[in-house]
């Protein structure tokens, strides 16, 4: 069959990779892709959000499987888009429909869907501009520090955690009145503010089945022992050594389970990957946020430990046959390093000629923001290659992440050196 995936980021890289190790892909397509997606599949040039422009490559390429990567189409309705249509309605999508995207696209839709389910979870109330008196008073009857979350999908910019009262006053008057974070700050969520140790956890379901992939740990912050501005992610690592099987069990019981019988219970359309944002507080999982996607990049780390057919497994899940799947899981750790250009997560130069790509490598070099120009691998966004490397222990895959690293440079590249310093 032909198989498209749509997005252009390591994680993409990701997809493509372990999709195309399947007997039952034919043709591999990425929109938009990026130089690694072009090595080992074709690359269409298309915006994420061009559902006209991607229904006429699905047509032309008789696509039969398509993969959403990001968030942004899933919360657009891409799904809709496709079943509405009475020529793209047989193809299998893997992704929300708009309806259970919501659970990324609105944090105060996701806390009542957490609250209906009996899912713990932060302390919350919800504010707008019409509020905002009541929600001065609720800040000054919490203690610091304060959590204060937009409401909408602001590119992982909404969350502010705030130590000063007054601050936090300030940002709540800036996010309702004057806007903040644009529509996404119309509504603000305020929460309590949990204290401990954050994993991801990823779950594939049809909307009734599931299954659970493995765990994964991302690292978010530019700096080492996680300090300075938040990133998309520096780096990530699985398995994660403090989720023993008596807190996986918690895990399963108290969230996924609760989780997967809230979609069936309120009719939310969800055949897709959820993304567990957990935080371990003590002994006990609560969630921090929902999102309708893989992350990234965990999936750097967690696709390479699914030892299944992917495409097997992602057709099951369209049919609604999950329950016939049982995954397997690689032993080892595997690790990813991401290389970052200079600057960022602030302000950072791209069209950066990369060296060493081709260099004998035991890693797995997964691309995030490079592409093609002049016959050159450039950059061309601010987490530009993932570098993945498996181990018995995660040091150990961490030491040959390290040493493929030593052999690539580019102007500006700058890692973090200290993945894992905190299990
Ligand atoms: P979110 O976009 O909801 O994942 O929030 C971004 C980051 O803010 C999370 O990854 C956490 O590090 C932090 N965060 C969010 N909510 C809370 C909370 N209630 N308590 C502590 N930290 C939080
Ligand atoms: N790694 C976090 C995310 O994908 O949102």
């Amino acid at each position: 069959m032909n198989i498209l995936i749509i997005g252009g980021g390591g994680r993409e890289h990701t997809f493509a990779w372990k999709i195309a190790q399947s007997p039952l892909c034919n043709q591999l397509f990425v929109a938009p892709g990026n130089a690694g997606t072009a090595a080992i599949a074709t690359n269409l040039a298309l915006g994420v959000n061009n559902f006209d422009g991607i229904k006429a490559a699905v047509i032309e390429h008789k696509i039969t499987l398509v993969v959403v990567g990001p968030e942004d189409p899933l919360v657009n309705g891409i799904h809709d888009f496709f079943l509405a249509d009475g020529d793209l309605k047989h193809v299998a999508v893997i992704g929300p429909q708009k309806e259970a995207a919501r659970l990324e696209g609105s944090k105060e839709f996701a806390k009542e869907f957490m609250q209906a389910q009996n899912i713990p979870t932060a302390q919350y109330a919800s504010f707008t501009a019409a509020t905002l008196a009541e929600g001065l008073t609720f800040l000054e009857g919490m203690k610091a520090p304060y959590v204060l979350k937009a409401d909408g999908l602001a590119a992982g910019k909404g969350v502010l955690i705030l130590e000063d009262l007054q601050e936090a006053k300030k940002q709540l008057i800036e996010m309702l009145i004057e806007e903040k974070f644009g529509a996404a700050s119309t509504t603000v969520v305020i929460e309590e503010f949990l204290d401990g140790i954050e994993l991801s956890c990823f779950v594939l379901t049809d909307g009734k089945n599931f299954v659970t992939l493995p765990m994964a740990k991302d690292y978010k912050r530019i700096g080492e022992g996680d300090t300075g501005l938040n990133t998309g992610g520096m780096g990530a690592i699985s398995p994660v050594s403090f989720v023993t099987p008596a807190f996986e069990e918690k895990i399963q019981q108290r969230i996924v389970l609760p989780t997967i019988e809230g979609f069936e219970k309120r009719n939310l359309p969800f055949v897709g990957f959820v993304f567990i944002g957990l935080i371990k507080v003590g002994d006990d999982p609560y969630v921090i946020e929902y999102n309708v996607r893989m992350g990234d990049p965990e999936t750097e780390v967690v696709l390479p430990r699914v030892k299944n057919d992917l495409v097997e497994v992602l057709l099951a899940t369209a049919k609604g046959e999950l329950d016939k799947i049982t995954l397997e899981e690689d032993p080892r750790a595997a690790i990813t390093v991401m290389l970052v250009s200079g600057g960022y997560p602030e302000a950072y130069e791209k069209g950066k000629k990369m060296k060493g790509l081709d260099h004998p490598t035991e890693s797995i070099l997964f691309h995030a923001g490079t592409k093609l120009a002049e016959g050159q691998v450039q950059t061309s966004g601010g987490r530009v290659l993932a570098v993945t490397s498996f181990g018995n222990k995660y040091s150990d895959a961490l030491k040959t992440s390290y040493s493929t690293i030593k052999n690539i440079s580019f102007d500006g590249m700058n890692y973090r050196k200290d993945l894992g310093f905190d299990l």
